[in-house]
């Protein structure tokens, strides 16, 4: 078995190839998976494609076409799996706040998937799977606990603060919050988060096909 993983930020990649250095059946390459390259992953080569978390640069409109380039990866008959979650369901106001200016900012940037509040990427990957040529075989859906008192809670935690700051440049720039008052409501967040009342919940939707 040989893996080839790709990610598009240098500092992950770096981070990754370190992780798998000894293993010697795995390589981490920088990739846009917008246009990933036909040495690096050549057409209908591997015996598993799994798309996990793509939601961060990519727009609506481009995630067609790279799932029909991702399933074209995929030899005859192999399985193409794609992870997505929607934001948090919590009771933390300032939580809830931050992921309501995220799909602020999305919509003034005009890459929101809904024009609700939740994030809805998860409706559209059924469709765009089968659009990109594969018939369905994985349709599920899962939710991951974040609540105080589960081990999810401080990895959601990490995960908001690190989230915190590749997402404040984008969202002054779009103008959905002065810089000053977002970093209140992040340090909120922190707060309300790690207070023993917290409840959360992820919901992850996994679907895929042949
Ligand atoms: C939420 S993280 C998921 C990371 C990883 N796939 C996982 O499942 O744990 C989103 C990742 O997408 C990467 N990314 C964003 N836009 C990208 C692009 N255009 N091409 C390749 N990677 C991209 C980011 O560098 C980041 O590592």
């Amino acid at each position: 078995m040989h893996v080839t993983g790709i990610d598009g930020r240098p500092q992950y990649v770096e981070k990754a190839q370190e992780l798998v250095s000894l293993l010697g059946n795995a390589e981490v390459v920088r990739q846009d998976i917008r246009h990933v390259s036909d040495e690096i992953a050549p057409p209908a080569s591997f015996d598993l494609v799994h798309a996990r978390f793509l939601v961060s640069m990519v727009r609506p409109q481009e995630y067609p076409a790279i799932l029909t380039s991702l399933v074209g990866r995929c030899r005859v008959g192999s399985l193409f799996a794609w992870d997505e979650l929607e934001f948090p369901i919590t009771n933390s106001p300032a939580c809830q706040a931050f992921y309501a200016l995220i799909q602020a900012g999305l919509k003034a940037a005009e890459r929101a998937f809904s024009p609700g509040e939740p994030l809805g990427i998860t409706a559209m990957m059924r469709r765009w799977i089968q659009e990109a040529g594969c018939s369905i075989t994985l349709d599920a859906a899962s939710t991951i606990e974040i609540s105080s008192g589960t081990r999810g809670r401080d990895a959601f935690a990490w995960q908001m603060w690190r989230l915190r700051k590749q997402i404040r440049s984008f969202l002054l720039e779009t103008g959905v919050i002065p810089g000053a008052a977002f970093d209140e409501l992040c340090s909120q967040a922190q707060r309300e988060i790690f207070s023993d009342n917290f409840f959360g919940l992820i919901y992850v939707k996994n679907a895929g096909g042949e």
